[in-house]
């Protein structure tokens, strides 16, 4: 049976508001005390997410990381980047050239500076052992027309010095002299970095504030000054948010103040802890979701699904980081094609930064020609942003479908997660386009058009096969869009998560080299945040019993900011509290803004309550701001949804 079929009582609640024969009339609120409004919760008129640095796209080019660790030289990072200038990729848009952990020696105590492993990157040398420099590196990569980017660390060590004084290449010295971080050197560094040597990008990474407790048996054993952990990192409870992001936060207005031409990168690498899920977007243009990638297939998994469900946490300038590319090694080498076009696929579709991990210098055809694949990467590199939306989701396989700057255009990817061929059925709702009109579709990976179809098609996937495609068609909504198919243009500026819970969906590897012996959980809190078109928790955005294939489900006590930039005159949208919501009794009310100011709201409305059709006259506004607040701060997760949120002409 067809989907549209089985699903034909629960599309009644997604067609046209109008039509909609439930609708409880818009009614201006008359409650008698209404609970004052917090400060997150007023509106701001404005995009309050973070807009420094140069990262409008996701970033793209290669880091030596997971290449070589801290093997790395000079001269194994420049013959990648000659490579990636001489292949042709660095035209297709890889041009940031990052260095990782291991090109530091120390930290001169005459004045603080951080010297360079000059043995390893020889054009450093520039006056003898006390003076080194990596200008004239950054000059050659800026003369080959690429960018460059650095690696360090928000405490006072780095992560590859946890393993000791024996892991190659680490610093060396006294504990002050190996103390090469961020920590009380944030603006000399910044100022080294970015100024006297030109570096364009920065990756700064954590374990000087996770890694060094008094407890730890490194600390000692190594002569490592002990620092009380911020982060926990598998217990969010035990982590200090606050403290964590105030020095993510202290470290972006160094980088602005020390780029006035706003030509850098910030990105942020605490692995998904103290809740960067949530703050990452207002103080970088990128934070990692998860812990480190590795070069299997359910690693990959992993780290994956830490930020595949974040679309409305990501746009243009801040984006979700699920990490590097791990094609050309282990289960994503030229012998696993299948897999490294999987890999790149999810990458590209979910907004994910483009950087190759992988020794430029061997790499064979088949895999340049991934790396390579312009259509895929006009999908990543498109300007509107849009993170693709999980529009099927399951444990088997998933659709993703993404929006395009293009009006009618999409692409989408069928990823079969598991180990068994599967038939996978793309419809017409999973596109918000109309099925009794002609859908145009292209495959990326073989090239070939596909015969226009309407209302569904199938595809036959092998285990690990991502089908990616680019379709034309026509929009569900004649003159607008739902706000679910442009995560690009919302900003959660408050998702109203009271305790950030992990998230369970997110694939637990066993680890190879430790078997069975350790915990697999994920530890990201992202569970009942903000999503399109699923529930905070996840599953279909249900009211009265009702499905609505399309909306916004998050949590009460929230204020989502909406690019309108004057384009559409109304927002519409059926508003309530979501079936799924543990709280029973507490109120809410939904209140939309233009540029600041009252627009509409709500009645207080409970679980009880028949949905509330909402429309605002947004003519002229740049931002939209969508309020939900409970009418008590003490509540139970309270899962409130705008059911068929829409922007229309
Ligand atoms: C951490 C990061 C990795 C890499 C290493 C370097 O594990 O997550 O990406 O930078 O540190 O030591």
């Amino acid at each position: 049976m067809k989907r549209a079929t089985i699903f034909s009582a629960m599309l009644l609640a997604s067609t046209p508001l109008a039509a909609s024969p439930d609708l409880a009339p818009s009614a201006p609120a008359a409650d008698p005390s209404p609970p004052e409004i917090p400060e997150a919760l007023q509106p701001t008129g404005r995009w309050s997410a973070y807009q420094g640095g140069n990262a409008q796209t996701p970033p793209m080019g290669w880091n030596s990381w997971n290449a070589f660790k801290t093997d790395i030289t000079e001269e194994k990072v420049m013959a990648s980047a000659q490579k990636i200038v001489d292949s042709g990729l660095a035209d297709l848009g890889y041009r940031y050239i990052n260095i990782d952990d291991g090109w530091w020696l120390r930290r001169r105590q005459s004045d603080g500076r951080i010297l360079v492993r000059t043995g390893l990157f020889p054009s450093a040398d520039t006056g003898g052992a006390q003076h080194s420099s990596l200008k004239p590196f950054v000059d050659n990569l800026h003369n080959m027309g690429l960018k460059a980017g650095i690696y360090t660390d928000i405490g006072h060590n780095s992560c590859a010095q946890t393993h000791g004084p024996n892991r190659k290449n680490n610093p060396v010295g006294t504990q002050a002299e190996r103390e090469i971080g961020l920590k009380g050197h944030v603006e000399k560094d910044v100022a080294l970095f970015f100024q006297e040597w030109g570096f364009d990008y920065v990756k700064v990474d954590a374990c000087g504030i996770t890694r060094y407790g008094p407890n730890e048996e490194r600390v000692e054993k190594y002569d490592f000054r002990p620092v009380p952990p911020l982060i926990v990192q598998e217990n969010i409870s035990r982590t200090d948010i606050a403290g964590v992001k105030a020095l993510y936060a202290e470290l972006g207005s160094a980088l602005e103040a020390a780029n006035p031409d706003g030509d850098f990168v910030y990105s942020i690498c605490n692995w998904g802890t103290a809740n960067v899920l949530q703050w990452g977007k207002d103080h970088g243009n990128l934070w990692r979701t998860s812990g480190d990638i590795k070069a299997y297939w359910s690693k990959m998994l992993h780290v994956f699904d830490s930020a595949s469900r974040r679309a409305l946490y990501a746009g243009p300038g801040t984006w979700n980081d699920p990490d590097m590319l791990f094609i050309g090694s282990g289960e994503f080498d030229e012998n696993h094609l299948t897999e490294a076009r999987s890999h790149f696929a999810l990458w590209a579709i979910s907004n994910a930064p483009l950087l190759i991990g992988y020794d430029l210098r061997e790499a064979p055809q088949s895999l340049m020609d991934i790396f390579g694949n312009e259509e895929v990467i006009a999908l990543n590199q498109d300007p509107a942003g849009h993170q693709a939306i999980l529009a099927f989701d399951s444990d088997d396989v998933q659709i993703f479908v993404k929006t395009l700057s293009q009006r009618g255009d999409k692409a989408v990817a069928i990823f079969n997660r598991g180990q068994g061929t599967f038939e996978a059925t793309l419809t017409a709702d999973h596109l918000k386009f109309r099925g009794d009109q002609p859908v145009a579709a292209t495959d990326l990976w073989s090239g070939e058009e596909l015969a226009p179809f309407q209302d569904e098609l199938s595809f036959t996937l092998e285990p690990r096969e991502t089908r990616v495609l680019r379709v034309a068609g026509t929009p569900e909504l004649e003159s607008g869009v739902y706000i679910s198919e442009i995560p690009g243009r919302v900003n959660v500026a408050a998702d109203g998560m009271v305790t950030p819970f992990p998230d369970p969906r997110v694939y637990r590897p066993v680890d190879p080299r430790l078997g069975t012996r350790t915990d697999a959980r994920g530890y990201y809190p992202a569970l009942g945040g903000a999503q399109a078109d699923q529930s905070a928790f996840g599953g279909y955005i249900r009211m009265g019993g009702k499905i609505h294939l399309t909306g916004l489900g998050l949590l009460a006590n929230s204020r989502l900011e909406v690019r309108n930039n004057a384009e559409f005159s109304q927002f519409q949208a059926l508003v309530g509290v979501d079936d799924a919501s543990f709280e029973r009794n507490e109120k809410v009310q939904f209140r939309v803004y233009g540029d600041g100011k009252l627009l509409t709201q709500t009645d207080y409305v409970s679980v009880s309550d028949a949905p509330t059709e909402i429309r605002a006259d947004i003519t002229g506004a740049q931002i939209v701001e969508l309020v939900a607040q409970a009418s008590s701060g003490k509540t139970a997760p309270f899962l409130v949804t705008w059911a068929d949120a829409r922007l229309v002409k």
